[in-house]
């Protein structure tokens, strides 16, 4: 006889299955995109897990199911969730290009990351969101961002970069970039760069904020619940933590501008900010200070990271193709010469030099999967029907490696991006986003890569380190996909006038 136990448990997941089968049934009326058989309470995680450990990503096991059932959109349980997976260009650009998928979730997860407030940018939506982004772009421009300004300050931590490489030698390169992107980043946001002691504890906050979410790999998204049984497990207990430290600097940093503010003088983020909270639209608008704290977690966290291993990429690329770094070197040379440091407005006389960006970008992408996204309300994709308030994420490695846009995707090709020695326009290459959550940090991002790689490619050669294994392209995945943490050898390319002066010294 079966334990009644064991028969009422049995009982349960009979009735769940067929609940499921049912809502299927109903949801084959509506033409839903394919996808696994959504499992009653554990749905497709594991094996969604299971393939991306597989294949060493997340991005190439969504590409994987979506080739199993034959369709760019595919549709995965994940937790209590119903996620719609968008892969390929035609799906891609029709959810960038329509409005009704510009929302954002607000799950269990999704509170963690922004404090419990739905504030912001990144995960904002509606009126207040719009209303947010456009002041943050309008203020970015009046900074001077994306002008003159903006190249004079990225110029002053690349003076920084080549005064501490000096005449060069072993370095891991994410030591030197990471702590001049946190210095660009936090200037913009408020007038002044870290103090040395500051810095190395801000850093080694990001790293344990980052290792806390690696750490849930998604799991406190797909079941909240578990933070009650496993709060340490889960690392629900560290990013409590982690949380509250962020915010006490954060904070200390708001109150310090309050204390100094002068009406008419702002020179950085948070005096704008203020200066439309006290004489502006106001609290009432949405400008109050946990707004003002959530617009710089967003900085921080939406651009810290992408910028910083972008350029980590970047460096590994040319370090690994010897011929593009020849024939990088040749161009600088011709174009710039050895005797002044980069500026933005050579950027357009530099088309190998940009083709070896958007190609780093291409092949070893730090953002493969984009979103997430809250469809806003019923609608069509690719003939399927899409209900409101569906959670979206988009696939954008299933565009950057289709051999119908990139032949041989998996080799590194700057020339793929030049016609006639000039750069070609490529609508299918889309790193930042389009449409109307585009990154609004884009200039100050293209910027930073240009003149931090071009600055420090101008002045060094990139080698091996003698006697070791070669770096690999092999990635590290969490978030964001980042490369193991590498050492190069730095060899000062020629000893200039200025480097006896002041770099070198
Ligand atoms: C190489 C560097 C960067 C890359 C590749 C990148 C990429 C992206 C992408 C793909 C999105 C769009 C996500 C979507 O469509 O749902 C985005 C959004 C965003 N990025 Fe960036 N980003 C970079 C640097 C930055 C920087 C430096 C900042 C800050 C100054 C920044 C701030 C933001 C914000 C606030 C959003 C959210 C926009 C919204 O939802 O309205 N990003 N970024």
């Amino acid at each position: 006889m079966m334990p009644v136990e064991v028969l009422l448990l049995l009982i349960l997941v009979i009735v769940l299955v067929v609940a499921e089968l049912v809502r299927q049934s109903s949801l084959r009326r509506r033409k839903s995109p394919p996808g696994p058989f959504p499992w009653p309470l554990v749905g497709n995680m594991k094996e969604l897990r299971e393939l991306s450990v597989k294949l060493d990503g997340q991005h190439k096991a969504l590409m994987e199911l979506s080739q199993r059932y034959g369709s760019p959109v595919i549709s995965l349980k994940l937790g209590r969730t119903t996620t719609i997976v968008v892969n390929g260009s035609e799906g891609i650009q029709t959810v960038l290009g329509s409005e009704e998928f510009d929302g954002r979730p607000w799950n269990f997860f999704i509170k963690l990351r922004n404090m419990g407030k739905k504030k912001g940018i990144t995960m904002n939506d509606g009126p207040e969101w719009k209303e947010i982004r456009s002041w943050f772009v309008r203020s970015m421009r009046s900074i001077g961002f994306a002008r003159r300004e903006m190249s004079e300050f990225i110029g002053e931590e690349l003076e920084q970069i080549l005064k501490n490489i000096g005449k060069g030698g072993v370095r891991e390169m994410k030591r030197i970039i990471e702590p001049a992107i946190i210095n660009v980043l936090w200037t913009f946001a408020t007038g002044k760069g870290f103090d040395e002691d500051r810095l190395q504890s801000f850093m080694k906050l990001m790293e344990r904020r980052a290792q806390a979410f690696d750490m849930t790999g998604g799991l406190i998204s797909a079941y909240p619940w578990i933070r009650h049984i496993a709060p340490e497990y889960s690392g629900y207990n560290l990013l409590v933590t982690v949380n509250n430290e962020f915010r006490a600097v954060l904070m200390e940093t708001i109150e310090e501008h309050k204390k100094n503010f002068v009406p008419g003088s702002e020179a950085d983020l948070i005096d704008m900010f203020l200066n439309e909270m006290y004489a502006g639209k106001g609290p009432q608008a949405g400008f109050d200070e946990d707004q003002l704290v959530i617009i710089l977690l967003d900085i921080l966290l939406a651009g810290l990271n992408v910028t910083s291993t972008t350029l980590q990429f970047l460096f590994l690329n040319v370090l690994i193709n010897q011929d593009s770094q020849r024939r990088l070197h040749e161009e600088i040379d011709s174009v710039i010469g050895l005797d002044k440091l980069p500026e933005f407005s050579d950027k357009s006389k530099l088309p190998y030099v940009e083709a070896v960006i958007l190609e780093s970008q291409r092949v070893t992408p730090v953002v493969p999967i984009i979103g997430p996204r809250r469809v806003l309300r019923d609608t069509k994709l690719m003939d399927y029907d899409i209900p409101c308030e569906s959670f979206v994420i988009m696939n954008l490695y299933s565009m950057h490696s289709d051999p119908k846009l990139y032949p041989e995707p998996r080799s590194f090709k700057p020339e793929r991006f030049l016609s006639n020695g000039r750069r070609i326009k490529d609508d299918n290459l889309i790193v930042f986003g389009r449409g109307h959550r585009q990154c609004p940090g884009i200039a100050l991002a293209k910027s930073a890569l240009f003149l931090l790689f071009t600055g420090v490619m101008q002045r060094y050669e990139l080698l091996p380190v003698p006697g070791c294994e070669p770096p690999s392209l092999k990635v590290k995945s969490g978030i964001t996909l980042s490369p193991k943490p590498y050492d190069v050898l730095l060899v000062p390319r020629t000893t200039l006038a200025s480097d006896k002066d002041g770099i070198d010294s």
